[in-house]
């Protein structure tokens, strides 16, 4: 039996100009959603939009910098302006530099805080400015198996994306009767991505015996596999509290 139709959903995808968060645009966008995906690439984004509306979809694409307040206001005023309202959010925008603390630059450490924690704050704020009035939204962030377990050259990373999950954790508290959903989509490694790609910058030989503990699986999780989620997640009845999703490689070692 085929589902029934239902309205498109106005979602916003951060972090949607690379790996997972283009993958969760164009699932979004297949599945019959408003797509509006932000990141700093434009040109990027613009590729991943004509893509999608090639292929039917409806897609926007926004230059933005969650590291940047204004930017941030900026994307959900030009959010709002086009559709009138926000039904979900789902935050994929992160940066992160695998190295020893001890050596880890400010600036590295600073960004990581800023986009990751700072930005995540920013997206959220500005989404239930425009979910809180109509007592209705969906805020979904994606953290990782660092939010859980601190891996070492991943000491800021890590506090980032457990800051993450007690942001949420809290919101649900604060929101929860508002009608606002809450949801931490926590992964383990993913390939096809940009992140892994700079995860491999500065190494602590002793670092990344650690972590090569948990990328050597021989089958990593794709982004359409996180994508799915997503959509699963936001296709759940508004009645459901959805805390949490956690997916990891069937091959990483379990905690
Ligand atoms: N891949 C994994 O193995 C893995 C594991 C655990 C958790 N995660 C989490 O999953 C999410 C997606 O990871 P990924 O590996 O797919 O990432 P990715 O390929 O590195 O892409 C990161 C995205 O974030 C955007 N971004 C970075 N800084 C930004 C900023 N200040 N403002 C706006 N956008 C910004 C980037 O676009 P621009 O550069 O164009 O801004 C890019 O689109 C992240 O939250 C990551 O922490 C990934």
């Amino acid at each position: 039996m085929s589902a029934a139709p239902r309205e498109p959903r106005t979602v916003v995808v951060t972090g949607a100009s690379a790996g997972i968060g283009t993958e969760v645009a164009r699932r979004l966008a297949a599945d019959g959603d408003r797509v509006h995906l932000a990141a700093r690439r434009l040109d990027r984004l613009e590729e991943h939009v004509a893509a999608i509306r090639a292929a039917g979809g409806t897609a926007f694409a926004h230059a933005c910098d969650i590291a940047d307040g204004e930017s941030t206001r900026a994307l959900f005023h030009a959010v709002v302006e086009r559709d009138g309202r926000v039904d979900a959010l789902v935050n994929t925008a992160a940066v992160l530099w695998l190295n020893d603390f001890a050596t880890l630059a400010e600036a590295d450490w600073e960004a990581m805080l800023a986009t990751n924690l700072g930005g995540a704050i920013r997206v959220t704020q500005q989404a239930l400015a425009h979910m809180l009035p109509r007592d209705a939204g969906h805020v979904v962030h994606l953290t990782s198996t660092a939010a859980d377990l601190g891996l070492p050259g991943l000491a800021v990373y890590s506090a980032t994306k457990a800051g993450v999950r007690q942001l949420l954790a809290a919101l649900r508290g604060e929101y929860g009767k508002r009608g606002v959903r809450f949801t931490e989509i926590q992964i383990g490694n993913t390939a096809d991505t940009e992140g892994g790609g700079q995860a491999l910058r500065p190494i602590d030989a002793g670092a990344i015996g650690h972590i090569l503990r948990w990328t050597g699986a021989p089958e990593m999780m794709k982004p359409a596999d996180v994508a799915a989620a997503v959509a699963w997640a936001l296709s759940t009845p508004t009645s459901v509290r959805l805390d949490r999703i956690v997916m990891r490689e069937r091959a990483e070692i379990p905690t």
